[in-house]
């Protein structure tokens, strides 16, 4: 049997503690950030994932040291190279991130064009024109971004995006942090991850105001001083643990969370009649018996999040009634959706809009994973349903969920 796929045996509430990990969407873009040191960084709380692996590989190939151990990684030196091996950046949409820190840095910058999940075009031409805003000259010549900064450096600038976005909010911080001048993001994304980038950025020195709002302001400085940082945990994980919790009826103790980071979710997770309490840092979440059905649309942060939209939908597979979910983020992002069907799910499609039929109990199947959160809804699925479902394809789920089979494993999951 491959290594790739689990097992699973469902139906059987699940009861236990889970451990949130260091957020995955956090650590990359501040992976990324170690480009603009001088000499050293260091990361702690930091998730041991494939794609963590991936984003310090990158780094490295440009020539920065690093020491990964115990959930702690230490940065040294500054990038030596422009260009980043295409065999990484293919792997993962994520490591555009390094665009804005390295061109700060070295002037000029290589990047060929990134991959990553398959959920939809996820084109970059906000990350690029917020580059052009401060200063930089792009081109693209067969497959590859070429980049420079004429002048030596980033100037400041009002850089207004047409639509929200993570990524290309958080290109701009970067780039702007070490710029001459102000800066001024209007319609910046505000999600948690991005007020931990701009946190440990001002923590080494950066000047950084409006971080979690819809404009954030930048006064360029000349260089960032060596810190210590700790990754925020990851709502999405502590969100996808909730989901697992009330599909199978269990109580799960999400600890070493923020749960203000998922207040939208946990007030939709409180709508279908799941029990919620929420203290200082952890959250328990008992499922019930009946679950109400609960009409959810995606929106940039503080709405409700899309990482967690397939989660939510395995859960109102299992409601009672009908629940419209509506995708307003990304284009192709319910792939998950004829994988549960094989599962007995009713769910019907029309444009970006799903409508879930609930039913008593999913029934078990051979599915295939095809993107990182799918995969989560997926194995919720299998959890929930009759009988010993097949997860195939799970190294997407290894991308984003640090040491998930030994999780699942701890709250008595039937796995293997
Ligand atoms: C980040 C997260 C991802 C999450 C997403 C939305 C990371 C590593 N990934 O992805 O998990 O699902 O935010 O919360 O943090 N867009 C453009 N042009 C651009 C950039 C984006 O049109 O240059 C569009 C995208 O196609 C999408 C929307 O903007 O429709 C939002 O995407 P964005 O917020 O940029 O997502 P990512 O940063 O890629």
């Amino acid at each position: 049997m491959s290594k790739d796929r689990l097992i699973i045996k469902g139906g059987k509430p699940l009861f236990g503690d889970v451990k949130i990990s260091g957020a995955k969407n956090a650590v990359l873009p501040l992976i990324s950030m170690s480009l603009l040191f001088e000499k050293s960084f260091t990361l702690e709380n930091v998730p041991d994932l494939a794609d963590t692996r991936l984003m310090i590989k990158l780094i490295n190939a440009l020539g920065i040291m690093t020491k990964f151990y115990n959930g702690v990684i230490d940065f040294h030196g500054e990038p030596q190279n422009i260009e980043a091996p295409k065999e990484l950046v293919s792997k993962m949409r994520a490591s555009f991130l390094i665009l804005a820190p390295l061109l700060s840095k070295k002037h000029n910058a290589i990047i060929p064009m990134p991959g990553g999940c398959e959920i939809g075009e996820r084109p970059i031409n906000y990350h690029i024109e917020a580059l052009q805003r401060l200063g930089a000259e792009t081109s693209f010549q067969n497959g590859f971004l070429k980049a420079t900064l004429p002048n030596g450096k980033f100037y400041g600038n009002i850089i207004k995006f047409p639509q929200v976005s993570v990524g290309a909010t958080e290109c701009a911080v970067m780039a702007a942090t070490l710029a001459t001048g102000k800066t001024l993001i209007y319609n910046a994304a505000k999600e948690p991850e991005i007020v931990d980038l701009g946190n440990c950025l001002n923590l080494a020195g950066a000047k950084i105001k409006g971080l979690g709002t819809d404009v954030i302001e930048i006064d360029g400085v000349s260089k960032l001083n060596p810190v210590t940082y700790s990754v925020i945990p990851d709502r999405i994980e502590a969100g996808s643990f909730a989901i697992i919790a009330s599909i199978t009826q269990g109580e799960i103790n999400l600890l070493n969370l923020n749960p203000n980071d998922l207040n939208t979710f946990f007030e939709k997770l409180k709508q279908t009649n799941v029990n919620i309490e929420v203290y200082n840092d952890t959250v328990k979440v008992k499922g019930v018996s009946k679950i109400n059905s609960v009409n959810v649309q995606t929106e940039p942060h503080p709405g409700f999040p899309t990482d967690l939209q397939a989660q939510f939908m395995s859960l109102m597979c299992v409601a009672n009634g009908k629940s419209i979910i509506e995708e307003n983020i990304f284009e192709n992002r319910f792939m998950h959706v004829p994988e549960l069907r094989k599962m007995k799910a009713s769910i019907k499609i029309n444009g970006n809009v799903a409508t879930v039929n609930g039913l008593k109990q999913l029934q078990a199947a051979f599915v295939k994973a095809t993107d990182l959160r799918a995969s989560m809804s997926l194995i919720a699925a299998s959890l929930n349903a009759n009988g010993e479902s097949v997860v195939s394809d799970l190294s997407h789920l290894k991308r984003g969920y640090e040491n998930f089979e030994e999780k699942l494993f701890n709250i008595g999951a039937d796995i293997r």
